[in-house]
């Protein structure tokens, strides 16, 4: 990586949209405890990445940490022209390379590689519910957005052609103080329950306290996204299976390349004849239907 020119390359053969950038960090700013904003200059990628989709960002000339991180897309931005510039992303501080990202300052170079994996589907008319556990939230304002209309991403772009009827984000966290983002979504327009595990703001108790009653109205959800902790999003897979309400969760596997070539992010995936074998997170995910999963017990 070190010697990466600053433009962009194709990473090798298994991702051939991907590309390799430095990016100039040009806002990173705190959105709760613990919690970060960063907007990257990186005009190609931004045209590409769909939500759902991820980077992988390392910090030039470390070794320490020396692998890459994933980190889904929070939203592209846009130059004054109306054209994609660059992305950002929201991250909690929790080991290595997010305490070294928490020091970067605007100016500050990142090495970057995306967009990477499959992004999530295009949701059906109806009711879409979204279910996301912490730092899970961050992939949801690109798909709401996506989804109102209010923007278009990809190139060639997605089209949407169904919108859902009603939006409602179930986003639980630990306590009121890492709450993050939440103007963004209020702003969309949708319906926003906050849990916290403490009960310090909104319902006190799980996000699927907040799920259990959507599940079980007259006109239950046509789709369930979800992302956040791996028991976290046990839980509401098993919920939802009973409802029978079509689910899709996006995985945080660790990773090593992100473009398929390691297989360090393998997870198990029910096949069609019952069995299950190895699907790679980077690639075949992060965005695979619920009831696909075998998730730990
Ligand atoms: C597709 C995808 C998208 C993601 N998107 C996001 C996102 O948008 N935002 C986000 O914040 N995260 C996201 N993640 C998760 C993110 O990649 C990880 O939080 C990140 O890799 C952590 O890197 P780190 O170097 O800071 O932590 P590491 O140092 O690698 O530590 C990882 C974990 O191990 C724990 N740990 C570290 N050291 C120790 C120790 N000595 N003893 C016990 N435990 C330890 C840490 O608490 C942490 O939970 C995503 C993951 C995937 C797969
Ligand atoms: S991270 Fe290398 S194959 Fe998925």
């Amino acid at each position: 990586m070190s010697a990466m020119a600053d433009c962009s390359s194709e990473l090798p053969g298994l991702v051939p949209t991907a590309l390799q950038r430095f990016a100039t960090v040009v806002e990173h700013e705190q959105m709760a405890r613990d919690t970060w904003r960063m907007r990257l200059r990186c005009p190609k990628v931004a045209q590409q990445i769909v939500p759902g989709q991820f980077v992988m960002v390392r910090v030039p000339e470390r070794s320490d940490p020396l692998l890459g991180r994933p980190f889904a897309l929070y939203d592209v931005y846009e130059n004054a022209a109306g054209e994609p510039e660059g992305i950002e992303f929201g991250y909690v501080v929790v080991g290595k390379m997010t305490s070294l990202l928490e020091s970067l300052t605007v100016g500050d170079r990142v090495e970057l590689w995306g967009p990477l994996g499959n992004g999530f589907p295009l949701p059906p008319s109806g009711h879409m519910v979204i279910a996301a556990g912490g730092i899970g939230q961050t992939p949801f304002l690109a798909v709401i957005r996506e989804a109102l209309r209010r923007k278009i991403y990809g190139n060639p772009f997605r089209e949407v052609t169904q919108t859902p009827s009603r939006i409602t984000m179930c986003y639980g966290v630990r306590s009121r103080e890492y709450i993050a983002g939440i103007d963004a979504f209020h702003q969309e327009g949708i319906d926003l329950q906050i849990a916290t595990d403490d009960g310090s703001a909104g319902h006190h108790g799980y996000v699927t306290d907040l799920l259990k009653p959507l599940l079980s109205e007259a006109e239950p959800p046509s789709v369930v996204y979800c992302c956040g902790p791996e028991p976290m999003m046990h839980a509401v897979a098993k919920l939802t299976e009973a409802a029978k309400i079509p689910t899709w969760v996006s995985l945080e596997s660790p990773m090593a390349c992100g473009f398929g070539a390691c297989f360090s992010c393998v997870t198990r995936i029910r096949q069609d004849d019952g069995t299950w074998d190895y699907r790679r997170v980077c690639v075949e995910g992060p965005v695979f239907p619920a009831d696909k999963v075998v998730f730990e017990a």
